[in-house]
């Protein structure tokens, strides 16, 4: 059996499906080109029928990156899916038809309405097709985890005689536990005639927190492909996160002997990227990338790593890229250090990115005096944001304190009316500047409501987080919003050493990706 554990990311296409983690194409192809740099093998990339924007995605991500990894395109077992799939993918080095169909006894009752012997001629028919479209095919029997061993056995039978070159087993709600989904494992691998001729994969959803374990557990019965998410980020509670498979299979080589590709330094410069890109926070507390993972509080663990660090770490926190709460620059430090920290945390910046990062830390430090490594990511990440967005906060100005009705006004730019401005003859950008003011609840509430009556549109804010980037009394403010508009949710996050303004421009950008989504309207109010 292989000793090399085929690492097969989601992050694109079950990670998405989290409530609130939608993803524009250009941010999908931010996250896919650190997904090929940090060495996954195979790149899920998203459901080519499920939107016209899905199939843009995959067709954009196998188009740039189909060459360094396997890029991967999901289809249910119908003709139109897969031939979608197969439209995506076509002409890309390497590509992979995913098929799924759910085998338990449940869906085929309820939901799928389908004897056993209808879903198998199902499957072989639809694994057929796939493989007619491309060479390498993965089918999952949805819903594994719930399904009769015996049923299950004769689908995955079928599926490999089909052409299916590898055979998910996904623990679709999260049921299982790790010596059942063992046994499941090795049930199949005992009792699959054809099994040698496929890869078995694991696909776990964590509703009971064991999604780990059990891919684990997997791998321990002969599993050699994991499906996974950065952050564990999926559907409900998630899926199996990378980081922490990784890491348990590269901290344990000794117990499990098997390798991967993961260049792991890279593992928190990404989970932070899928962080900013979704909105969701990654807890503190978070194995391999939280801020507290490599952080000992107890004197006598401090004591015991300053005599021998592997007393109480049983990783390095450079293995995974992490990084602390170091004083690193101040006012004076020139370009040039600035260049090599942000090349020693891990980042690639174009000179046109860097010189920004290089302002933004200016800026910076002319209101803060220690500027720590999690500053530098915090404006690291502000400037890799993909998106355009077309409304910029120019100003604010708040009233607020006991006994008075807290009052905002503000003042915004509209991007493309300046820029269409821009282009013209009298080339007078105030035209694009609007002034609006309202009340609210507190500061922070009328900041957003004036904001709100600029641009025209009035969302319902669900989430409102601040936290503290780095230490020290003048730490920047990092806000994290989440609103809903029209049904739809969006996210916005920034950071700024006033809280006020974090949370202002978190707001603005979650109102512009909800703007982008609308067709072109001029503003409510302005002056
Ligand atoms: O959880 C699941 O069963 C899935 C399948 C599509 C593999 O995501
Ligand atoms: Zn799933």
């Amino acid at each position: 059996m292989s000793d090399n554990v085929i690492i097969f990311d989601t992050t694109l296409r079950d990670g998405e499906q989290s409530p609130g983690c939608s993803m524009t194409t250009p941010e999908k192809l931010k996250i896919a080109e650190a997904l090929v740099e940090l060495g996954v093998d195979v790149i899920e990339a998203g459901f080519p029928i499920a939107s016209p924007g899905d199939f843009e995605a995959v067709r954009a991500v196998a188009q740039r990156f189909g060459d360094r990894a396997r890029i991967c395109g999901l289809a249910r077992c119908r003709r139109e899916d897969i031939e979608r799939a197969g439209e995506a993918l076509r002409g890309v080095a390497k590509s992979r038809i995913h098929v799924f169909l759910a085998t338990s006894p449940i869906h085929r009752q309820f939901k799928l309405k389908m004897a056993e012997q209808e879903i198998v001629k199902a499957a072989v028919e639809h694994v057929k097709l796939a493989r007619s479209l491309c060479e390498d095919v993965e089918f999952s029997p949805e819903d594994a985890a719930r399904t009769e061993l015996d049923f299950l056995v004769e689908v995955v039978e079928k599926a490999i005689e089909a052409g299916a070159t590898t055979v998910n087993i996904p623990d679709t709600v999260g049921y299982a536990t790790p010596t059942h989904y063992f046994k499941v494992i090795s049930h199949l691998k005992q009792h699959v005639s054809n099994i040698n001729r496929a890869i078995i994969s694991t696909h776990c959803h964590n509703d009971l927190g064991l999604a780990v374990a059990n891919s684990l557990a997997a791998v321990e019965a002969g599993a050699r492909q994991i499906e996974c998410t950065i952050n564990g980020l999926g559907e409900r509670a998630g899926n199996a996160a990378l980081e922490e498979i990784v890491m348990a299979l590269k901290t344990r080589h000794d117990y499990y002997g098997v390798e991967t590709n993961i260049h792991t330094p890279k593992l928190c410069g990404l989970s932070r990227l899928v962080s900013s890109t979704t909105g969701m926070l990654v807890q503190r507390n978070k194995a391999i990338v939280g801020q507290n993972a490599f952080a000992h509080e107890a004197g006598i663990h401090q004591d015991g790593v300053l005599k021998e660090r592997t007393t109480y770490e049983i990783m390095r926190a450079e293995d995974v890229g992490f990084v602390g709460a170091n004083l690193v620059l101040g006012k004076h430090s020139g370009r040039h250090a600035i260049r090599s920290r942000v090349i020693e945390l891990g980042y690639q910046l174009p000179d046109a990115q860097l010189q920004q990062v290089y302002d933004d830390f200016i800026a910076l430090a002319d209101k803060k005096k220690n500027v720590y490594d999690a500053d530098i990511v915090a404006l690291i990440d502000n400037r890799m944001n993909v998106t355009v967005d077309r409304w910029k906060l120019i100003r604010f100005h708040i009233a607020a304190g006991t006994g008075t009705i807290p009052t905002a006004t503000v003042e915004l730019r509209d991007e493309s009316a300046a820029a269409t401005s821009a282009g013209s003859t009298t080339g007078d950008v105030s035209v694009a500047t609007y002034r609006d003011a309202a009340i609210g609840d507190g500061p922070v509430d009328a900041v957003c409501k004036a904001m709100e009556r600029i641009v025209g549109i009035s969302a319902e804010l669900k989430d409102y987080q601040v936290r503290a980037v780095s230490g020290g009394e003048d730490a920047q403010g990092e806000a994290s919003v989440e609103i809903v508009y029209q049904g739809r949710r969006y996210h916005g996050k920034a950071v700024s050493t006033d809280v006020i303004e974090a949370s202002a421009l978190a707001y603005l950008k979650a109102l512009n990706k909800a703007i982008s989504e609308q067709p072109t309207s001029t503003p409510a109010h302005g002056v």
